[in-house]
């Protein structure tokens, strides 16, 4: 398990400075807890615990990103001194960077690199808010075996992937697997919806909600094409339960065999082949399918970054402590036993992160063409954006309203939202 950082022995020149010079401190790190995320980060902070004789306390949070962001900027509105450092999602930059201190004169030495389109999503009024840890890319869970049995192919369509979801899951109720599922993915009314939505639109032609020039385009044709395909899972091919999943949600029923298809982040593939996973060796993964009238696969970017309070009594430990975080070695090993993409253009080549986590190599392509969520053009509106936008999504899945009426009001709502400036 503990598999990679046992053999560092190499110390940020920060950290060493800091031990030879200062008092050891007890640093806090919130962070959400995904998977394995609290239990690695554990095992993460040790060397540079080592090197510098501070401590790490780690503040634990729900997975949902939805809900950190609510407690965070209450926090950080507050000027809370008791959180140094948060994990921030990559979407949160321009809305709470103002709290955050900026890293870029503490960077020039690591900043090259990072994929400087990361780099960037983080630098808001020409400041560093935080260090990318790792970037995120969705991708298409299938079962090998289960394909395999019913001579079917992975679906380059949403239709396709219908099709095969439903002949695959009506056969094996037949046969007494009456736990299984076609399709499992996030569809509880949350920033995880959105992400799930937005590639049902872009990969359907219906554009990325708001576009980067600042354009409403969300109430258009394509887009409630999308939504209608979307509705016609619910209680065919997804359980109607899917409208409260989140990824561990979606994890648990994939994970112990229950589903044909999950849409998922690439964390969910090292612990899908740990020894307790019903699915080992069992499954791969290919790109979202495409929709009818679209071009392209749609993966919405995510990732996660760490960001250092301003209102942290212990400024100079916490950056020290970001910049181990985000380093080469703390990502190699998020990469080989997380699966987690890294950040830094040169682990894409690294030998034993493609053997450990082939996903990663493979991903580097889907990462870079992935379609970012209108946190930019939408600044410090984004979460209301986002939060009208599942809404109106979740409504429509759930039969309450037409995709057509949502996605017009929804329009006006975000219209409104730009009034008041964004
Ligand atoms: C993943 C992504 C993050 C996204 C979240 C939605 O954690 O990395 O960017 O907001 O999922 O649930």
């Amino acid at each position: 398990m503990y598999r990679y950082l046992k053999g560092i022995a190499t110390f940020t020149t920060a950290a060493v400075a800091f031990s030879l010079g200062a008092q050891a401190v007890e640093i806090s790190v919130v962070s959400g807890s995904v998977g394995r995320d609290i239990e690695r980060l554990r095992e993460q902070v040790k060397p540079w615990e080592a090197s510098t004789g501070n401590t790490v306390e780690v503040v634990t949070m729900p997975s949902s990103t939805t809900d950190q962001f609510a407690q965070y900027r209450l926090w950080l509105g507050a000027r809370n001194s008791d959180i140094d450092l948060y994990f921030t999602d990559v979407i949160w930059a321009p809305q709470i960077g103002q709290h955050l201190v900026d890293l870029k004169p503490h960077a020039g030495d690591v900043v090259d690199g990072f994929f400087p389109s990361i780099i960037e999503s983080q630098t808001t009024k020409g400041r560093l808010v935080a260090l990318p840890m790792f970037t995120d890319a969705p991708a298409l869970y299938y079962r090998k075996d289960l394909l395999e049995k019913y001579g079917a192919t992975p679906p380059a369509t949403w239709a396709e992937l219908y099709d095969t979801a439903k002949k695959i899951q009506d056969a094996e109720r037949a046969d007494g697997n009456s736990d299984i599922h076609g399709f499992v993915f996030q569809g509880a009314a949350y920033e995880g919806l959105t992400c799930d939505a937005l590639e049902w639109i872009t990969s359907h032609g219906g554009g990325q909600i708001v576009e980067p020039d600042g354009s409403i385009s969300i109430n258009n044709p394509q887009a409630a094409k999308a939504l209608n395909v979307a509705k016609t899972w619910i209680g065919t091919i997804s359980p109607e339960g899917v409208l409260s999943y989140m990824e561990e949600d979606a994890r648990g029923v994939w994970q112990t065999g229950n589903a044909v298809f999950m849409r998922n982040w690439p964390y969910a593939y090292s612990l899908g082949n740990a020894d307790d996973s019903a699915v080992k060796g069992k499954f791969d993964v290919v790109p979202l399918p495409v929709g009818e009238g679209g071009t392209r696969s749609a993966a919405t970017l995510g990732g996660w970054n760490v960001a250092v309070s301003r209102y942290s009594k212990n400024k100079t430990a916490a950056i020290s402590l970001a910049r181990h975080l985000s380093s080469f070695d703390v990502q190699k090993d998020r990469a080989i036993v997380q699966s987690q993409l890294p950040t830094l253009v040169a682990l894409y080549s690294d030998p034993e992160v493609a053997a450990a986590a082939p996903i990663i190599p493979r991903w580097l392509d889907v990462f870079q063409n992935a379609v970012p969520r209108p946190s930019a053009p939408t600044k410090t509106k984004y979460n209301e954006v986002s939060n009208n936008f599942w809404v109106a999504v979740h409504n429509t899945l759930s039969g309450n309203g037409t995709a057509e009426a949502n996605l017009a009001k929804l329009e006006g709502q975000l219209k409104r939202l730009r009034g008041r400036g964004w």
